[in-house]
């Protein structure tokens, strides 16, 4: 099986009037990434932030951030995102239409570049693109929303895309109800990075929380 599974703790769960104080927590905890959900309130129903507040986390950030973009025009956020001091964006297939420009302007401005497919997005929406991504975010929830019961369907997705990618260098991220549950499965699928937000935020303790989903998941990835 892989290496070391990356826990990338989501904000969308945190409290936003204390993001700096969330940031310094889960980075204690041993986070590796921090997940930034970018949303427009036209693609998904929901309206997060954008550069400006994503500027303010890097300041206080020390681990690398990981944009997902669930916005409808995902072009214009790259270089500001990038300028913002963001180190990998996923950008939605459904809402490319030049997907391969897109990718290569997120590596352009120096990011690792990744697709997001949502649940009924097929895996054949990558044949012709793998050769130019560095992950792909499988999203086990409709986006949106925090707290939304895993889809199941995407622990297959996530061993025919482990069998698809072969020895290629391209990560599995994976994104929705992410807990200490699926976060075994997951990784024994092939997910290697595991997003999860209210399985974190949503508990008194982030340090034991983000503890025993890497525990949970390291089993997984060992099994
Ligand atoms: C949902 C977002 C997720 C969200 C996951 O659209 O993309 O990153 O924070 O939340 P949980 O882990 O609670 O399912
Ligand atoms: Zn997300």
């Amino acid at each position: 099986m892989s290496a070391r599974i990356r826990i990338a703790p989501s904000l969308l769960s945190a409290d936003f009037a204390r993001l700096a104080d969330e940031i310094a927590a889960v980075e204690a905890a041993g986070a590796d990434l921090l997940h930034l959900d970018l949303m427009d309130g036209h693609f998904v129903p929901n309206l997060t932030f954008g550069p400006p507040v994503v500027a303010a986390l890097a300041a206080v950030a020390t681990v690398p951030l990981d944009a997902h973009l669930m916005v409808t025009d995902p072009d214009p956020l790259v270089t500001a995102l990038a300028d913002a001091g963001v180190q990998r964006i996923a950008v939605h297939v459904e809402t490319c239409r030049h997907l391969h420009r897109t990718l290569a302007g997120i590596r352009d401005a120096g990011m690792e570049a990744g697709v997001a497919l949502n649940p009924a997005s097929p895996l054949t929406s990558l044949d012709e693109i793998l050769g130019n991504i560095d992950f792909v975010l499988i999203m086990s929830v409709n986006p949106g929303f925090g707290g939304q019961a895993f889809i199941p369907s995407a622990l297959n997705k996530i061993r025919r895309l482990r069998r698809l990618i072969g020895e290629q260098k391209i990560d599995i991220s994976v994104d929705g109800g992410v807990d200490p549950e699926t976060a075994g499965p997951l990784a024994a699928a092939g997910a290697a990075t595991l997003i999860a937000g209210s399985a974190i935020f949503g508990s008194d303790d982030r340090e034991r929380a983000l503890t025993e989903l890497r525990r949970a998941a390291q089993r997984g990835n060992e099994s």
